[in-house]
């Protein structure tokens, strides 16, 4: 079968100046695609901007062969998400893919969190894909064609301590993938989230020894599988980390109809109503139990 190529098509990756992002915006260049690198220039914590992050890559992508133009715009307010759609229309002409990408930390533990940790963490993930991704639908609706992906976590879908307010965010971004599948699906638009774990400046001190198994690159083929025209799956989220890719799914038991709906009778049958029955499947208690999930998956294969 020939190679998975994106000659012609226009793909926007926010936050691509650095880390994940940056790698994804290789890959897909290095299969064709035109590619708009956005990147704010900040800091992990959001704070601070700077132009280079974002021309960085591009000259990396040009340095390659490859087509690319730099965007500066914040995907945290209406207006950013409007112009970072404009400049890859303007640029390119087009939109066929949108990897919602960028991203920022402030961890605290919840009692102790204050607003703007609330709000600058909500605005950049959360508000941030839903201000870039609805132009670009818009886009993609016209054109009849389009992937979306977003970038949610294991935090947000298992659990973190001190990361309410990221994990809240995330978990919104599994929520907008499953809606806007339903919504694209007639208009040739198939919308997908990952859930990686990778080793960039946002987690360099927390992953140990995995953070040398588990490189931004060893993700990027799964984004460039997801963005293609031959992607054949909607509304799905992924695991992906190291090499190694799992569907995170949320599933449901076979439930128990009450003899008495009361609280006495949910107390005596919860044992049923939480009863799992499916062989093989994981059910990660939080994110660091997905992590070493990972981890013994990775180091059973090698
Ligand atoms: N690294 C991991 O293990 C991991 C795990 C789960 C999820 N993620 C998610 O992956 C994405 C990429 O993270 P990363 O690990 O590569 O970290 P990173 O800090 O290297 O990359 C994030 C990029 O987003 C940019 N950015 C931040 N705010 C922005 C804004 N308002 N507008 C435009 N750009 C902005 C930053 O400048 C930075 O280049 C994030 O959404 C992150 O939450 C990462």
């Amino acid at each position: 079968m020939p190679d998975l190529r994106f000659d012609g098509r226009v793909a926007i990756v926010t936050g691509a100046g650095g880390g994940l992002g940056r790698s994804h915006a290789l890959e897909l260049a290095r299969r064709g695609a035109h590619i708009l690198v956005n990147d704010l220039g900040g800091a992990v914590d959001g704070n601070g901007s700077s132009m280079s992050a974002a021309q960085r890559v591009v000259d990396e992508i040009t340095a390659l062969g490859g087509t690319a133009a730099p965007n500066h715009d914040t995907v945290a307010t209406w207006e950013g998400g409007q112009a970072i759609v404009q400049a890859a229309v303007d640029a390119f002409g087009r939109v066929d893919v949108l990897v919602n990408n960028a991203g920022i930390l402030r961890d605290k533990a919840f009692h102790k969190m204050d607003r703007v940790m609330i709000d600058a963490v909500i605005d950049v993930h959360l508000k941030g894909a839903l201000y870039v991704t609805q132009p670009a639908f818009r886009v993609m609706r016209e054109q009849g064609y389009g992937r979306i992906l977003s970038t949610s976590s294991a935090s947000g879908l298992f659990g973190n301590f001190g990361q309410a307010n990221y994990g809240a965010a995330k978990a919104g971004l599994a929520g907008l993938t499953r809606v806007l599948a339903l919504e694209g699906a007639g208009h040739g638009i198939m919308v997908n989230a990952i859930a990686p774990i990778a080793s960039t400046r946002m987690t360099e001190d927390l992953l140990g020894d995995l953070a040398a198994k588990v490189s931004p690159e060893s993700v990027s083929p799964l984004v460039a599988y997801l963005a293609h025209e031959q992607c054949s799956v909607n509304g799905h989220i992924y695991s992906v980390a190291g090499g190694r890719i799992a569907r995170i799914f949320v599933g449901e038991t076979r439930g128990v109809v009450l003899p008495e709906n009361t609280a006495e009778a949910v107390r005596a049958h919860l044992r049923f109503i939480d009863q799992v029955d499916v062989d093989g499947c994981h059910q990660p208690s939080s994110l660091d139990n997905e992590t070493s999930i990972i981890a013994r998956a990775l180091s059973e294969a090698s």
